[in-house]
């Protein structure tokens, strides 16, 4: 077959053209954004992925071409000859980067033609979400999802190139591999040769880039697909990309040194932002203490107020009992908010039920006073007391979580987040990154009555606190990390454990018995006794960050071929059913769920 486009080489994309080519003579080629039959005169938009020519097929100019225009439709894909010319005086549209020109064509290739697409290839879609995954290579056609996957492509070159400008190599790991536990659970690939085993795919690649330091390989990174079947959120998918980091002989400060540089670099190469540094610190109990959440959004204020102190002794039993039991009651202060009503203030008691908080007392300071169900409670000098703490003034509209710790921080840090949005109080253009630092290493696992690790069980305590790991597991800290962007987990890592007889002892405290250690981790055990030195890395959402940096609030929104909240492909129908043959040679029976 000839090259359809064989005399017709292309010259320009559809994004470069301006008055300055006024005279010249172009090929463009591309897909029908548009077209316009003007009594005679044909107007078509093309597009490809730089931009928009409008392209004029006019019949006393070429009439062949004005002639095969006729029958061109959306999306099909033309070849088109022509000169570019400014458009009439008054007919310039400076939305468009072209907009001063356009292409009078003398000659028009249908290089193909295409169905009528389901919907318009257009930004603003009121298009359901399934609908466009569907067809998603006519979706990622939208000249929004064309730039935020632009945007991805430069977001990974200027992290391999900085990360290359350092001294990093790039070396990959298996996929087909044994569970490596981050917390999620496992996608698991049978083998055919070994029958009634199984591989897992990696759900990050943790255990063998720690391998790499152990080898010698000192400065690793890898932009890697990693698997986890979790319940999927906006931001979370079951295979996501982490930008992978490992480097041997460092501490914290090294690592979040190359972090911060990394970030820096990434923001300056692709969006011109010079991010100020070094990035703000809070330990996880300040995090908590202060947003409820270990992964706080500081664009904003709207701090939790611990007033526990205040309240035990008072007469309102819902406060005092949770005092007495240990628990905390926290305050929020909705400046200028006196006048919500009460159906708003009762849509958020049902927002904050969700986090488990039993309700939502609330107080509004009038100019003649308080407000509130609850204020009969407070004496005089508790009243003073809670106005202090919380700076209270009039017109100040305060909400108040008591329960568990781990409840009032959960509760109040999700409603300061839906308080933040709905008062218009996050400044949108800002990017405000934070560490956390100082995680607890454990959390209790109330459902399986266990210690589980709150990073990974490779994650080395705090050195002045490690001789506590077996009396006081839950106070012992950690030397893990995580940079916080706009209140999502953009990264997490730590320096970690790099003697048997240390990891030996976290296994214990998670309940790992000698045989389980050695059975499941015995590979990893003998290479720290091998010669281990001293190391720490981080590993950083891809997906999210790129999200961020798009401005786009699902990170489905930034990745090519994304799967639903049900972890199926639309567009490939995965995961299928598979034939009787192939589950035979894999010794695998399927008992067909209902
Ligand atoms: P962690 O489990 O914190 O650490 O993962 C690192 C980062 O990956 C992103 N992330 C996800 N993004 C999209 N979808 C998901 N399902 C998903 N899960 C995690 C988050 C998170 O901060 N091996 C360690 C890293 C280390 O210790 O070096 C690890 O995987 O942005
Ligand atoms: P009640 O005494 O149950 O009528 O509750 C009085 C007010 O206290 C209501 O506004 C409830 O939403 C609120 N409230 C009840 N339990 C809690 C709690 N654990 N924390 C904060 N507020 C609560």
């Amino acid at each position: 077959m000839i090259d359809p486009l064989c005399s017709m080489r292309r010259t320009h994309t559809c994004g470069e053209l301006g008055a300055a080519d006024a005279g010249r003579e172009v090929v463009l080629a591309g897909w029908v954004l548009r077209r316009r039959d003007h009594g005679g005169v044909i107007f078509v938009d093309l597009r490809d992925r730089e931009g928009i020519t409008q392209v004029v097929f006019n019949p006393e100019v070429a009439p062949a071409a004005h002639a095969k225009a006729e029958a061109v439709r959306s999306e099909y894909v033309l070849g088109v000859r022509g000169r570019v010319e400014r458009r009439p005086a008054g007919m310039e549209n400076p939305a468009l980067p072209t907009g001063a020109i356009e292409v009078m064509a003398s000659e028009l290739r249908i290089l193909n033609t295409a169905q009528t697409p389901p919907f318009p290839v257009e930004d603003e879609t009121e298009t359901a979400e399934a609908v466009r995954l569907r067809h998603r290579h006519i979706d990622l056609r939208r000249p929004r999802l064309q730039r935020n996957l632009i945007l991805r492509h430069r977001a990974a070159a200027a992290v391999r190139s900085y990360l290359n400008g350092r001294g990093f190599l790039d070396l990959e790991t298996p996929f087909l591999t044994r569970s490596t536990p981050e917390g999620a659970r496992d996608y698991l690939v049978p083998s055919r040769v070994n029958p009634g085993l199984f591989y897992a795919l990696p759900q990050s690649p943790q255990l063998f880039k720690q391998l790499f330091m152990i080898a010698g390989f000192d400065r690793y990174y890898q932009i890697v697909r990693c698997f986890r079947d979790e319940d999927l959120r906006a931001d979370r998918q079951p295979e996501f990309t982490q930008i992978d980091v490992e480097m041997s002989f460092v501490g914290e400060e090294d690592v979040m040194a190359v972090a911060e540089g990394m970030m820096a670099a990434v923001f300056r190469e692709v969006r011109g932002i010079e991010l100020p540094l070094p990035f703000p610190r809070l330990t996880y109990a300040e995090a908590l203490d202060r947003y409820g959440l270990d992964k706080p959004d500081i664009r904003f204020g709207l701090e939790l107020r611990d007033v526990t102190d205040i309240v035990a002794g008072s007469g309102f039993k819902v406060f005092a009992e949770a005092a007495a039991a240990g628990g905390r009651v926290k305050a929020l202060n909705a400046k200028g908010c006196v006048e919500m009503s009460r159906k708003e203030i009762d849509d958020l008691t049902a927002f904050a039920a969700v986090y488990r908080a039993k309700g939502l007392a609330w107080i509004k300071i009038r100019p003649e006073g308080w407000q509130s169900p609850i204020a009969k409670f407070f004496t005089e000098g508790e009243k003073a007391a809670l106005a202090e703490r919380i700076g209270l003034a009039a017109g100040d509209l305060v909400f108040f979580v008591a329960d568990r710790p781990a409840v009032v921080h959960e509760a109040l840090g999700h409603l300061r987040n839906h308080l933040g949005e709905k008062l218009g109080l996050i400044p949108r253009e800002r990017f405000a990154f934070v560490w956390v630092t100082r995680f607890p290493m454990f959390e209790w696992d109330e459902t399986e009555k266990r210690l589980q690790a709150l990073h990974h069980p490779f994650t080395a305590p705090l050195e002045e606190e490690a001789e506590r790991l077996e009396a006081e597991p839950l106070a012992v800290g950690s030397r893990a990390y995580d940079l916080v962007l706009n209140g999502f987990e953009i990264g997490g890592g730590s320096i970690r454990i790099h003697e048997r007889a240390l990891q030996e002892r976290v296994f214990r405290a998670l309940g790992l018995s000698r045989e389980e250690s050695e059975e499941k981790f015995g590979f990893l055990l003998s290479a720290l006794d091998s010669g281990a030195p001293p190391h720490g890395g981080i590993a950083f959402g891809f997906d999210r960050l790129v999200m961020l940096l798009c401005g786009e609030s699902s990170i489905r929104d930034v990745i090519a071929f994304p799967k639903t909240q049900k972890a199926a492909c639309l567009l490939t129908n995965a995961p299928s059913a598979v034939s009787r043959a192939q589950l035979d040679e894999l010794g695998i029976k399927v008992r067909t769920p209902r």
